[in-house]
């Protein structure tokens, strides 16, 4: 099968939100509205058939000046297992390293397929706290069961946090306690 990975056009907007919103109806991905698709679009890669159909997306989202993350990453289920979802990570990861970021990260469910392409499990919570921003607009908050992926893009990454440093006022980890509290404090939840 002939796949093209390039930039998302204005024409690729409603493809990729009805794949996006379809795959978040299921709860494996959050949901993405067309105002924040259109703003963003210069970050968004599609991957599309012989006949410019839309047959896979993700886009980058960046986090702090040196992290980026993989975000809304997606393969219409006609075209799965196919290698457009590895295609698509290679390119955005191509993307992160030509606008000079020094780290990658995602959230995925599919630890493995991240694994496959270089990508290392961390610690969910030794990330940029930034990282979680959107998860308040995530239906699985409180049952939150995806894993952080990251892979530096350069040999020796400046800031390669184990431990959040201290962020600005707002956003220090100290501040984010409470939150990782309430999870870990889940009666269902088993620290893995
Ligand atoms: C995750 C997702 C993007 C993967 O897309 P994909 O196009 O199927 O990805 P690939 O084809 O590159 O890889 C999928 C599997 O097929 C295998 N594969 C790749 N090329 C293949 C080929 N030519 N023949 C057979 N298998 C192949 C890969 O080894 C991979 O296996 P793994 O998942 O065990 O690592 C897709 O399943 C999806 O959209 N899921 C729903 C949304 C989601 O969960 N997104 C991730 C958010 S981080």
């Amino acid at each position: 099968m002939s796949i093209t990975i390039r930039p998302a056009g204005e024409q690729d907007i409603p493809a990729i939100l009805t794949m996006v919103n379809r795959f978040a109806a299921q709860n494996v991905m959050l949901p993405r509205t067309e105002a924040s698709v259109q703003q963003t679009l210069s970050d968004w890669l599609v991957a599309t058939d012989a006949g410019d159909v839309v047959a896979g997306c993700g886009s980058l989202v960046p986090l702090t000046d040196t992290l980026v993350e993989i975000r809304s990453l997606a393969t219409h289920e006609d075209y799965q297992g196919q290698g457009i979802g590895g295609l698509l990570v290679q390119a955005l990861i191509d993307m992160a390293r030509e606008q000079e970021y020094e780290q990658v990260c995602a959230l995925t469910l599919r630890t493995s397929f991240f694994e496959r392409l270089g990508f290392t499990v961390v610690d969910r919570w030794s990330i940029s706290p930034k990282v979680w921003q959107a998860c308040i607009y995530c239906p699985k908050f409180h049952r939150c069961d995806e894993v952080a992926v990251l892979m530096p893009l350069v040999e020796k990454p400046a800031k390669l946090e184990t431990k959040p440093p201290a962020w600005n006022g707002l956003l220090r980890w100290d501040s984010w306690q409470p939150l990782k509290l309430a999870y870990q404090q889940r009666p269902d939840h088993h620290e893995e």
